[in-house]
């Protein structure tokens, strides 16, 4: 315990806010039934600081063993006191819920910084954008509509909406108080209950925002919170009997474990999983705009982002000079000190992403790709990765085929509005995807041609929770945020009465 104790105070090295330091050295424990528990087992794992590499926290390890109990309680709490707490009440606990985020955000967002490695304007964007997330859903609780169906005279029928029932949710480490919010919020809207799994690098923020849950006022076993392994309790949550739906966020490996192991009871199933997507630009574009936003689409948070603009398809004739002046900008774009407010690119999340990310960089020279810019990682302390941009690559070369997860784009020619729609749908994946232009008409056909759950046009990376987001193709199943969601999560029942 001394050798953590000193650890945290060297992975958190420079944090002045007593509210961060507090709650990174309590113990960090499992939510379930309104209380916070060891894990079973007694086990714990550690997190770190990717910036420095340090030990910032040990989380406990929960399992098997925990999941059953949270499960338990999460039943017990659905068909308890929580089925009998009516809409307006769940709003109220949802707007009061984002009222917490945003008084806590600066603490929050230090945490989010320090687990993940996220630039802190990002951090404190994101958990302002939960804080949204919360409250926008606090105003679907009250319009979860039936319907009366036009049935025979003798027949009175009208139809029921009602929550799925109890919510296995699991949750990746590249923006987890988001994830937590994009989880959370919808099936508490709609009057489910939830037994969630923040990911191993990242557990710290999802056990802070559950103690904000409690302070909101959200009953014993509405919201479990279990931190440990994917193998173990991630695996536990997608086959347990007990659980009516799942939903997934991660890597499409992982999604087609969860689907297989939702076939014991046929669990409703959401799965938002990876991509690789297209970001095309036409020459006729504005640069200015074009330019800055180009660079952010495969650099924000380091590149680790499921709708990054990974592949850049620029008209041929205009491609040298695009490169030219993507690299210009993409080069004053260092990787450097996530708590510095003017970064913008922290370090990657761990060691295991900075040794894949590493990889591909060599894959792609292998290949015969060109590194404009980078084409390393960088040494030292902590898992810095400055910008890469490839040229020469063709579309089939792994690194555009396979989602790298780090600051690295491939630039790849294309000669008209045909071609760029073909190479751009010309992927397993169909998460997001961007087109440039100054011409309307072009705009709205390439948006139209484009296989994926997002087109940006003349922008990217704009995600508001009034609107749907998910995939085509290997991207996922189903669409989270808008009014989406409550079909996630809800069930209808159709009622006949005979007059
Ligand atoms: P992952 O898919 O293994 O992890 C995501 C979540 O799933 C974590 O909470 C993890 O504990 C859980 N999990 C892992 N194995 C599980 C299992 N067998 N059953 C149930 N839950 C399980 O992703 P990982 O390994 O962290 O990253 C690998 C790659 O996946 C990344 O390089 C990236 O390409 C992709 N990825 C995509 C994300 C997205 O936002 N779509 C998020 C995270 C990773
Ligand atoms: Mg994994």
């Amino acid at each position: 315990m001394v050798a953590v104790a000193s650890s945290i105070e060297r992975a958190a090295a420079g944090i002045k806010s007593s509210a961060v330091l507090d709650f990174l050295r309590k113990p960090k424990q499992l939510l379930i039934d309104g209380k916070w528990v060891p894990a079973k087992s007694g086990k714990t794992f550690q997190t770190f600081n990717p910036a420095n590499e340090e030990v910032l926290a040990l989380a406990a390890e929960g399992d098997r063993a925990d999941v059953d109990e949270a499960v338990k309680a999460a039943r017990r709490a659905l068909e308890g006191k929580w089925s009998s707490i009516g809409p307006h009440q769940r709003a109220g606990y949802l707007l009061r819920m984002a009222d917490l985020i945003e008084k806590h955000v600066d603490e929050l967002a230090t945490l989010e910084s320090l687990n993940n490695g996220m630039a802190i304007s990002l951090a404190n964007r994101m958990t302002n954008g939960a804080a949204s997330t919360f409250r926008y859903y606090a105003g679907w609780a009250t319009k979860i509509y039936g319907e009366t169906n036009p049935s025979d005279p003798s027949m009175f029928n009208y139809t029921l909406r009602e929550p799925v029932g109890v919510c296995g949710q699991i949750i990746p480490w590249n923006g987890p108080i988001s994830m937590f919010s994009w989880k959370i919020a919808p099936a508490l809207a709609c009057g489910n209950v939830s037994v969630i799994k923040p990911a191993e690098q990242t557990p710290l923020t999802a056990l802070r925002l559950g103690e904000l849950l409690l302070e909101a006022g959200i009953p014993e076993g509405v919201v479990n919170i279990i931190t440990g392994y994917g193998e173990t309790a991630g695996a536990a949550i997608a086959e347990h009997p007990g659980i009516d739906k799942v939903a997934f966020t991660g890597s499409t490996e992982v999604g087609k474990l969860i689907l297989r192991a939702s076939t014991g009871n046929l669990k409703r199933v959401s799965l938002e999983l990876g991509g690789k997507s297209p970001n095309i630009v036409f020459a006729d574009a504005n640069m200015d705009e074009c330019l800055p936003t180009s660079l952010s689409g495969f650099t924000t948070l380091s590149g680790q982002v499921c709708c990054a603009g990974t592949r850049v398809f620029v008209q041929r004739d205009f491609h040298d000079e695009f490169v030219e002046r993507l690299t210009t900008r993409a080069a004053q774009a260092k990787a450097g000190d996530p708590l510095d407010p003017q970064t913008t690119i922290g370090p990657l999340v761990s060691k295991e992403q900075f040794e894949r990310v590493r990889g591909y960089l060599d894959i792609g020279k292998k290949e015969g790709a060109e590194p404009k810019l980078g084409g390393d990682v960088r040494k030292g302390k902590g898992y810095f990765v400055d910008p890469t941009i490839f040229t020469h690559v063709r579309n089939d070369m792994r690194i555009a085929r396979e989602e790298i997860f780090g600051p690295v784009a491939s630039v790849i020619p294309f000669k008209d509005e045909n071609d760029a729609v073909l190479q751009g749908n010309d992927t397993t994946y169909g998460l997001a995807a961007a087109v440039w232009t100054n011409d309307v008409r072009r705009a709205h056909q390439v948006a139209r041609a484009l296989k994926a759950g997002t087109v940006w046009v003349n922008c990217y990376n704009n995600i508001d929770p009034i609107s749907p987001f998910g995939g085509y193709k290997q991207s996922g199943i189903g669409r989270e945020l808008g009014k989406q969601s409550i079909d996630l999560y809800t069930q209808v029942k159709s009622v006949y009465l005979k007059l």
